[in-house]
């Protein structure tokens, strides 16, 4: 299977996904975009061997669907089977989702269906949770939602700040995507 990871900043999830894929690994990255010609997670993949695209948001303004008209040129041309979003922040409008239905993966570092969208873990603090995590879904018209794949749990510890509690999110997330990748590529 041909996977292309889409990013927007550092990419540690696309890093852990790509490592992931070695061996007897049903996938292979094939390309990892980005709408922001800056990040740093196109660099790591480069290194890696894996052929890179970036297309800046910021010319196409509020015009999502020319956007995605562009990004959608490199990612095509890769033929890919399977996306990847990983870190990705821009929201895609349904037409470009359902050209992936099925087959287009996020990874949200929440235990969804709670705290959708942004600021997920100041939001489990404020609440006064227990424990927080993230979830891989598949990704369809209706924003972090979707068919759940997996997730992970973290506790929540006395003196946690956002930052403290996303870092400990993330080694799961780390940890959780490439496994869902694994069994979702497998069949
Ligand atoms: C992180 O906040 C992670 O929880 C979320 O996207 C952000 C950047 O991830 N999935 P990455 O390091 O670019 O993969």
């Amino acid at each position: 299977k041909r996977v292309a990871i889409l990013i927007s900043g550092g990419g540690s999830n696309m890093l852990a996904l790509a490592r992931s894929m070695t061996g007897d690994h049903p996938a292979r990255p094939v390309l990892v975009a980005s709408n922001d010609p800056q990040a740093s997670g196109l660099e790591k993949a480069a290194e890696m061997g894996i052929a890179t695209a970036a297309v800046d948001h910021r010319p196409f303004r509020g015009d999502r669907a020319a956007f995605e008209a562009a990004l959608l040129e490199p990612i095509l041309r890769a033929e890919p089977d399977i996306l990847c979003l990983a870190g990705f922040m821009r929201v895609l409008t349904p037409a470009f989702v359902q050209r992936f239905e099925g087959r287009m993966l996020n990874i949200h570092p929440s235990l969804l269906p709670k705290y959708p969208g942004l600021h997920t873990h100041q939001r489990a603090l404020e609440a006064g949770d227990a424990e927080a995590g993230c979830t891989v879904h598949e990704v369809t018209a209706v924003l972090d939602d979707g068919p759940i794949l997996g997730q992970a749990r973290v506790p929540v510890l006395p003196g946690d700040t956002a930052d403290t509690l996303a870092a400990r999110v993330l080694a799961e997330e780390h940890r959780l995507y490439p496994a869902c990748l694994r069994r979702f590529a497998g069949g």
